[in-house]
Parts: structure tokens; C-alpha cells; sequence
């Protein structure tokens, strides 16, 4: 047998820090591998001067040796993902079958979908809107629920039962968007031809990506496995239907990556040292104030996918500790430390309050109305970005690690203190041969 696989999740509403995190363990792993979500995830990683926002190929695209998969889960935007390719290849990454996969069985983003997306949050009234990223990603997924109006990425493969079927389609999603929305139609022929040309360019990737994963496993090959979005923006246990459209605790691995659930091996859960969240719904830590202010400038929280400024506030550990449990979290990585420094104290969440009474099993419904209990620690004003032990850093940094540390119940083995790779504290992992 050879080493455990590796899961890396997000446990809040996403942009974690997850790509950091991935192309720090891609070095250890012979495949990374997307299992859910789509071009909706915009996963960042720096390395150096440079900086990299991957939004449909896995962040191991950056380590020279890893194959990178796009799993079956994954809703995948053929005009997303090679204008991504040109813009790597540009900047001297070589991408080809070597190194990227993409799974026949991946449900493909067409137009319809985008302007489903967009049309469909328009009507909504205000409270209502989920805030999605427009990227077409719940349309898409209804459509593999629905069957008859999904197109999978192999069917790009055979060129003339793609041009029928992408004709039949549009011409439903035709009668659907003038009814409800007296929307302009969309012209089949020309889509056709345009998939047709995305279908030649990356035909030679296109595979049965579920059995190159489960011979990897069976040959001993380690697999890291990239989760998108966060635990609660998961279509099933997240703020419904303040959500996203898959399953994005390691839950998904399985199904979205065509593995068996032992494959899920040692589960990493990433955090970063508050809260953000992109789009509408619950967040009883939000500060809509200073302190959020603060987080919002220092941590650069403005969306990678759309650019939206995100909501900030404290840390919810009572939030945290169920997407751990949730996922089968083993250890933490948390991010971001750096971005509360110079604030006078840290809180986080220990538990909610729901019309005075506290709550004693957390569920994401309970959010609406839960008034957050916090503990109180004091914050640290010297600067911790070149900190690269955890003895480097400020007394009271360690403290609220510790404090995170008991509220989640697990060990964080990764803190993270600047966005650049080799700015990260690395202590009592589980995962073998980081050293
Ligand atoms: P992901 O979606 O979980 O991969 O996270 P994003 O890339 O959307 O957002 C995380 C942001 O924080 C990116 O801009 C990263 O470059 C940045 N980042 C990651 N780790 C750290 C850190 O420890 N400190 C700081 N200041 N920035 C970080
Ligand atoms: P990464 O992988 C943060 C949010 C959207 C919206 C909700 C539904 O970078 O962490 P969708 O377009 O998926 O239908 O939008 O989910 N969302 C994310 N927020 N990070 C992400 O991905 C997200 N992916 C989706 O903002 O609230
Ligand atoms: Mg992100």
C-alpha cells in the first residue's frame, strides 16, 4: 500500500485559502484531483512574484510531475477552461494529456446555462437572490438532474450526434427563455460549431478519468483530492438554498471522483483565522462595521470569480466544529493569520443563541436567527508574516490558535501567515513525507 490519500475541503462559505494549501501537498501527490463544483471556484496560489487564479484546473497544474483530473462531479465550461490553459501556457506552464485529464462523464456548461443563471437570479426579489456567481453553475446541475437536457463533455467526441443533440436542446431552452423571460434565443448552429472547435482542442484530454483513479489506487499512486467552494455553501448540509449547486464536504469525493470512499484517506479542513462569504444568506458573525472593514481591506476579500467584496466577521467555530465532524476532518490548516494582526481583540463563536435560549445541536437553519456567543482574546500587533515556526509567533497569535484548536476539537498542523507558498508553519502533520 502506499501513502494516504490526501482530501482538502473548505469549512466555511469557501475561499479558504484552498489552492494555497493544495499546491503546498501537489509536490507529495501524483494526482490532484476537482471533484465538484465548476468555473464558480476560484482558487488562488502565489508563488513568488506571481500569482495564479485556477478556476477549473486543479491548482497541481503548478508542480511538474502531478496529473491533474477534472472528476466527473465537476460542471465544466470548455470556454473557461481553455482560455485558463492559454493563460498558463503563456506564463510557460506545458499542458497537455501528460498532465490534465478532464472526465468524459463531466456535465458541460453551455450558454443556456450562464443565461439561465443570470435571468433566473433577475426575477428574484430582493432577499430572495441567492448572489451566484452567474457562471451557470445550478442551471447546469439541474439539467444532469432533469437527464434529457444535459450534455456530457465526451459526447464532444462525436462530432455530428453533438451537433443534433446540441440543436434539439437549444431549441427547448429556446421556447423556455422566451416564455418566462421574453429573452433573446440563442443561435444552435453557431453554438454547435463553436463546441465543436473546443471539442478539437481538448478532445486528447477528454477520458475515463473515475478508472485512471481507481488503478492509481490500486497501484499504490497518492491522490490529493481539491475540494471547491466550503461546508457551508454544500447543496445538502450548507445555508439551503443560500448555497451552491454540489457536494463539496469530502462527502462528494467518492461520487464526484468515481473512487470508492476509502479512497477519501487523511482529510484536511481549511479555515481561515475569520469568516467570509461571496452572495446572499445567514452569517451570524458578520461585521458589518469597522472590524469587517478591516478584515475586508487587509485580507483582500474581493472575490476571485467576480470580484465582489465579501462579507467579513469573527471566526465561527460552532459552525466550523460541524463542518469538521461533517467531513471527517482530521486536521486543520488555518489561513489568513496575518490578517488580524493589529486588532485589539479576536473573537470567535462558541455557540448560538436562538430567541435567548442557546443551542444545543447546531444546524445551518438555525442560523437565520442565532445570535452569536463569542469568547474574547487579545489580539497581537507585531507583524507575523515571515513567522515560519510556531514558536515565532506572538504569544497571544498562539493563544487563539490554541483557542481554535479546543472550540474545533482537531490539531491545526498548517498556519499560514502572507499568501506566498513558502509562507507557511508546518507542524505535526499526519501526512507523511512532507518533511
Ligand atoms: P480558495 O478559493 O479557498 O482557494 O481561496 P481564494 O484563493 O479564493 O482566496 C484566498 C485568498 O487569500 C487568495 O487571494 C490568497 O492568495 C490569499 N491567501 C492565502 N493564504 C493567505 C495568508 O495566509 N495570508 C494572506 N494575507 N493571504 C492569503
Ligand atoms: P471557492 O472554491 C466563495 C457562492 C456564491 C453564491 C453561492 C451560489 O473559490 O472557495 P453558484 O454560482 O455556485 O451557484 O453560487 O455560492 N460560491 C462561492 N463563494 N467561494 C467559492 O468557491 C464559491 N463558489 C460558489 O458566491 O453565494
Ligand atoms: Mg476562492
Amino acid at each position: 500500500m502506499g501513502p494516504r490519500n490526501v482530501t482538502v475541503v473548505g469549512l466555511q462559505w469557501g475561499d479558504e485559502g484552498k489552492g494555497k494549501i493544495v499546491d503546498a501537498l501537489a509536490r507529495i501527490c501524483r494526482y490532484v484531483v476537482r471533484f465538484c463544483g465548476g468555473a464558480n471556484a476560484g482558487h488562488t496560489v502565489t508563488v513568488g512574484e506571481e500569482t495564479f487564479a485556477m478556476h477549473l484546473i486543479p491548482c497541481g497544474i503548478l508542480t511538474e510531475g502531478v496529473t491533474n483530473v477534472v472528476g466527473n462531479g465537476v460542471v465544466f465550461d470548455p470556454p473557461v477552461a481553455l482560455e485558463e490553459i492559454d493563460n498558463l501556457r503563456a506564463r510557460g506552464i506545458a499542458i497537455g494529456p501528460e498532465n490534465l485529464r478532464i472526465s468524459a462523464g463531466a456535465h458541460m456548461v453551455m450558454p443556456w446555462h450562464k443565461q439561465a443563471d443570470v435571468l433566473s437570479e433577475q426575477v428574484l426579489a430582493d432577499g430572495k437572490k441567492i448572489g451566484t456567481t452567474g457562471r451557470g453553475i445550478g442551471p447546469c446541475y439541474s439539467d444532469k438532474a432533469i437527464r434529457s437536457t444535459a450534455i456530457r463533455v465526451g459526447e464532444l467526441l462525436q462530432e455530428d450526434a453533438f451537433r443534433r443533440k446540441v440543436h434539439d436542446v437549444a431549441t427547448v431552452k429556446n421556447k423556455i427563455f422566451s416564455a418566462l423571460y421574453d429573452a433573446e434565443t440563442l443561435d444552435p448552429g453557431k453554438i454547435a460549431e463553436e463546441y465543436v472547435e473546443y471539442g478539437k482542442k481538448l478532445g486528447p484530454m477528454i477520458d475515463n478519468t473515475g478508472a485512471i483513479l481507481r488503478k492509481a489506487i490500486a497501484s499504490g499512486e497518492r491522490i490529493l483530492f481539491e475540494g471547491g467552494q466550503g461546508a457551508m455553501l454544500d447543496i445538502d448540509h450548507g445555508t439551503y438554498p443560500f448555497v451552491t449547486s454540489s457536494t463539496v464536504t469530502a462527502c462528494g469525493v467518492p461520487t464526484g471522483a468515481g473512487v470508492p470512499p476509502s479512497a477519501i484517506g487523511q482529510v484536511v479542513g481549511i479555515i481561515k483565522a475569520y469568516t467570509s462569504r461571496v452572495g446572499a444568506g445567514p452569517f451570524p458573525t458578520e461585521q458589518d462595521n469597522e472590524i469587517g472593514e478591516t478584515l475586508r481591506e487587509r485580507g483582500r476579500e474581493y472575490g476571485t470569480t467576480t470580484g465582489r467584496p465579501r462579507r467579513c466577521g469573527w471566526f465561527d467555530a460552532f459552525a466550523v466544529r460541524y463542518a469538521a465532524d461533517l467531513s471527517g476532518v482530521h486536521e486543520l490548516a488555518l489561513s489568513l493569520l496575518d490578517v488580524p494582526t493589529g486588532l485589539d481583540e479576536v473573537k470567535l463563536c462558541t455557540g448560538y443563541r436562538v430567541g435567548g435560549a442557546e443551542v444545543e445541536r447546531f444546524a445551518p437553519s438555525a442560523m437565520t436567527e442565532a445570535v452569536a456567543i463569542y469568547q474574547s482574546l487579545p489580539g497581537w500587533s507585531a507583524d507575523i508574516s515571515s513567522c515560519r515556526e510556531f514558536d515565532d509567533l506572538p504569544a497571544e497569535a498562539k493563544d487563539y490558535v490554541d483557542a481554535l484548536e479546543k472550540a474545533i476539537a482537531r490539531p491545526i498542523t498548517f498556519i499560514s501567515v502572507g499568501p506566498e507558498r513558502t509562507q507557511t508553519i508546518v507542524r505535526q502533520t499526519q501526512i507523511e513525507g512532507l518533511e
